[in-house]
């Protein structure tokens, strides 16, 4: 059985180039193995190509960046029936394309994730501002997310460290090189830096390069926006329920997960003191796979940011969580849950908030408050101050802020974000003074 040994987690390059020696030498997937490093054989020199469509190369370039020892031969596996016919793009009961989809939809929750939570702290390289940054990636998504990350304007000079290597982008341009496993706090990541700096520098090689990866369609988090916080966290920056996020993937307790593309379960580290409750996933939640990331969730940012509590740390979800929309063409309206859906779904904000026991809840609206009271809830007139849940913890109930977007004109909107930001300050007040 001929092996084939790839350079490192992802050489792209090295499998592109022996998927198509391999499928055209007619080695069957079940003949062939795949491994990391030195000693693999030859790749064989078959005369001849194929092509492949967009949709299945986009999907493979996802899925190769999932930390997951068998995605090499599952996705030879497709390209191999692709190209022998037998495989339907379209058929959502293929099981190989089921995986590939499940790999490429954490990688890019990941991706987005990495974007929008790294934290830099400034130091100097060569009398220049420089930003350093850490983050632990679930998948291997350094190197093409940073790519991305890189093509921000105006350029600024950073590194990204994480376990799995470092990305620095300076006057050289953007390079790779080796990681640190966590650094534990910001001075041992600073000290680290300091002494590793040039040879880390010296060393850094261009990469491979994964371009069917870098999507475009999103805006980093700015590098010199004000670091919150630390730029290391002790606590790892995934969620607290992973097991339970795993088990909600298959959930088919009401008729929402048909539509849907994913499920969308709550992020947060395990120390979350504090939980914030949505509706559910709107659009682009939907898409990548993460609470709050759409026009909602950039407004909830802002006015995070603005009273000082750092998203890192606070748990976020949802009462439901699955996308419940509305088909016109392309589009894809939001629909409210039905009282009926958010009883169902609270099954998992129950078992969310057994896992993570946050003191405080944030009921973000009105299915946010049904979902957590049992009742129907007055936003306009409960809002703004805390009360005692009969199971224990305190919950405090503000408006969501898809209301602000809604507003009809600036004074409003104006008038409703500095009320939404007043309600905020009281919920960092009982996060800092405590609410049990
Ligand atoms: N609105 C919500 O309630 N939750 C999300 O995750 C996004 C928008």
């Amino acid at each position: 059985m001929p092996t084939c040994a790839l350079a490192h987690e992802t050489d792209w390059t090295g499998w592109r180039r022996a998927t198509r020696g391999y499928v055209l030498a007619r080695i069957e997937p079940a003949d062939l193995s795949w491994t990391m490093g030195r000693g693999g054989d030859a790749v064989p020199e078959t005369a001849g190509t194929f092509t492949l469509s967009r949709a299945l190369v986009s999907l493979a370039a996802q899925a190769f960046q999932a930390r997951e020892a068998e995605r090499f031969g599952l996705l030879y596996t497709l390209v191999w029936r692709a190209h022998h016919g037998g495989l339907d793009l379209g058929d959502a009961g293929d099981l190989d394309l089921r995986i590939a989809r499940r790999w490429a939809l954490a990688v890019r929750a990941d991706a987005h994730r990495m974007r929008t939570m790294v934290r830099f702290a400034q130091v100097t390289v060569d009398d220049q501002p420089h930003f350093l940054g850490w983050y632990e990636p679930d998948h291997f998504v350094l190197e093409a997310n940073t790519r991305f990350m890189a093509r921000r304007d105006p350029p600024g000079r950073f590194t990204i460290v994480t376990p799995d290597g470092t990305a620095h982008r300076d006057q050289d341009g953007l390079r790779f090189g080796a990681g640190l496993k966590h650094p534990g706090d910001d001075d041992t990541l600073l000290a680290w830096w300091d002494a590793h700096r040039d040879a880390l520098l010296r060393d850094a090689h261009a990469g491979g390069g994964l371009p069917e990866a870098e999507e475009l369609d999103e805006v980093p988090r700015p590098l010199d926006r004000p670091a919150l916080g630390p730029v290391v966290l002790a606590e790892r920056q995934t969620s607290a329920t992973r097991e339970l996020a795993r088990e909600a993937r298959g959930c088919e307790r009401c008729a929402l997960h048909r539509p849907a593309t994913q499920t969308v379960f709550g992020e947060g580290p395990r120390d979350a003191r504090v939980l914030f409750i949505g509706e559910q996933p709107g659009d682009q939640e939907d898409l990548i796979g993460r609470p709050f990331v759409g026009p909602a969730g950039q407004l909830l940012d802002e006015a995070l940011e603005e009273v000082g509590i750092d998203r890192r740390r606070i748990m976020i979800s949802n009462a439901v969580k699955h996308f419940k929309f509305n088909a016109r063409g392309r589009r894809r309206i939001h629909q409210s849950p039905s009282p009926g859906e958010i009883d169902i779904c609270r099954f998992w904000l129950d078992a969310e908030r057994a896992a993570a026991n946050p003191a405080l809840l944030v009921l973000l609206g009105g299915s946010a408050g049904r979902a957590v009271l049992g009742r129907p809830v007055t936003v306009t007139r409960e809002r703004g101050r805390p009360f005692s849940l009969p199971d224990g913890g305190t919950a405090f109930l503000t408006v969501h802020p898809s209301y602000l977007l809604r507003q009809p004109d600036e004074a409003s909107r104006a008038r409703e974000y500095a009320a939404f930001v007043r309600d905020l300050r009281a919920v960092k007040e009982l996060i800092n003074h405590g609410s049990e």
